[in-house]
């Protein structure tokens, strides 16, 4: 099997899943990697596992380096699953080796997942593990995006294990930054962002201050490419993306029956551009929600519409809600509208939820009757434009 060395005796060896489409409802359009990494030191120590149906995958690169039954550590950076799932395999193929984990989070969680049956060694933020000629120190990442959630260090290297900051849902066989397409890699590391750690800005901006003052030749995530060529780039952008400060963009988010809604998604689309704003346009009919993410990170507007279907918001306006909603978006203004034959409750309810979801309602919900006229679209754009 191949395995690809990320420095002189640590070498990549977890998985590339090419057909993945679906990260717990994430679409991952590239595909993903579940990445783990192998030193072979004075002490062999194992960084993170990979996924539960690649631990044979994982195994197999690990063999045709060493007997895995030769690892002293595996270090847990995270205990969710897309890491730990590979764990029992790992654990059953070197038995003698201790698990390292966060404390106390990280030993809460995996023996929650995985009993109590292993050895563990519970660590610190600062705290550090001599391998021989290479140290590791730990460093507490809590709630990017678990409170178990720490990256490890190798001063003698430079390499960051960053496990899932910095990290794309990207399938390729190459493993670093300046093998690939750098505008596919970043488009991957903002969905990823978006996705993943948008509620979660005020803990990356403090870990990326830690970050920022490690000497670092190499971060080694845990999904897609390492960065070696674009360490600043990525930086730059992960101080990007946690910066709350919104940017002149609207996000006009709908779903249409009659194509009533559809006009009014237009005419607000036709308001935000006369203010002067980036519009991104997203019928939820064509468009994925965590596609959509990538592009609320940085918006300042968000307009959402729903026609009435069985006195409510039709269910793809509901889902994008609730999503919203758990990903805690913060400073963002925002409108209701959509359109209705009777009843209308729709419109209030989407108005409900994006106060419910902290954003700042810029004008009354728009209701259109049946279907709007040429009149009512050019008031709506008016009133847009004018906000
Ligand atoms: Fe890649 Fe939070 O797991």
């Amino acid at each position: 099997m191949n395995q690809v060395q990320i420095a002189e005796g640590i070498y990549s060896v977890g998985a590339v899943d090419w057909t993945v489409r679906s990260f717990h409802g994430y679409t991952t359009n590239r595909g993903a990697t579940y990445n783990a990494y192998l030193i072979i030191d004075e002490k062999i120590t194992l960084i993170d596992t990979v996924k539960a149906p690649f631990a044979d995958e994982l195994i197999g690169r690990i063999s045709d380096i060493i007997d895995p039954a030769k690892i002293d550590y595996v270090i847990s950076n995270h205990v969710e699953m897309d890491h730990s799932g590979a764990l029992p395999a790992v654990m059953k193929a070197a038995p003698n080796a201790v698990i390292v984990t966060s404390a106390p989070n990280g030993l809460k969680g995996l023996k929650a997942h995985y009993g109590d049956q292993y050895q563990f060694l519970a660590v610190k933020a600062g705290d550090t593990l001599s391998l021989g000629k290479r140290s590791l120190t730990f460093v507490a990442t809590p709630m990017l995006h678990w409170p178990d959630n720490m990256v490890t260090y190798c001063p003698e290297e430079k390499i960051l294990f960053s496990n899932d900051a910095f990290g794309q849902h990207y399938a390729t066989n190459k493993r670093f930054d300046d093998e690939v397409d750098l505008a596919e890699t970043m488009q991957e590391a903002l969905k990823y962002y978006a996705n993943i750690l948008m509620p979660y800005g005020a803990q990356a901006k403090k870990a990326l201050e830690i970050v920022k003052s490690l000497d670092l030749k190499l971060i080694a995530p845990s999904h897609g490419v390492c960065w070696r060529s674009h360490i600043p780039d990525i930086l730059a952008k992960y101080e990007y993306f946690a910066d709350e400060t919104p940017e002149d963009k609207a996000v006009v988010v709908y779903d249409s029956m009659w194509h009533s809604t559809e006009k009014t998604a237009h005419a607000i689309a036709e308001g935000f551009t006369r203010k002067g704003c980036t519009v991104k346009y997203f019928d939820l009919k064509e468009c994925h929600i965590s596609d959509i993410m990538s592009d609320v990170l940085k918006t300042k507007y968000i307009a959402v519409g729903s026609p009435t279907l069985n006195n409510n918001m039709m269910p793809t306006v509901s889902s994008f809600l609730t999503y919203l909603k758990g990903l805690a978006p913060k400073g963002k203004k925002g409108l209701a509208f959509g359109s209705y034959g009777w009843g209308g409750q729709s419109i209030a309810q989407v108005n409900d939820v994006l106060v419910s979801a902290g954003v700042e309602i810029v004008t009354d919900p728009i209701r259109i009757n049946y279907i709007p006229t040429p009149a009512q679209l050019q008031s709506i754009e008016d009133t847009i434009a004018q906000l």
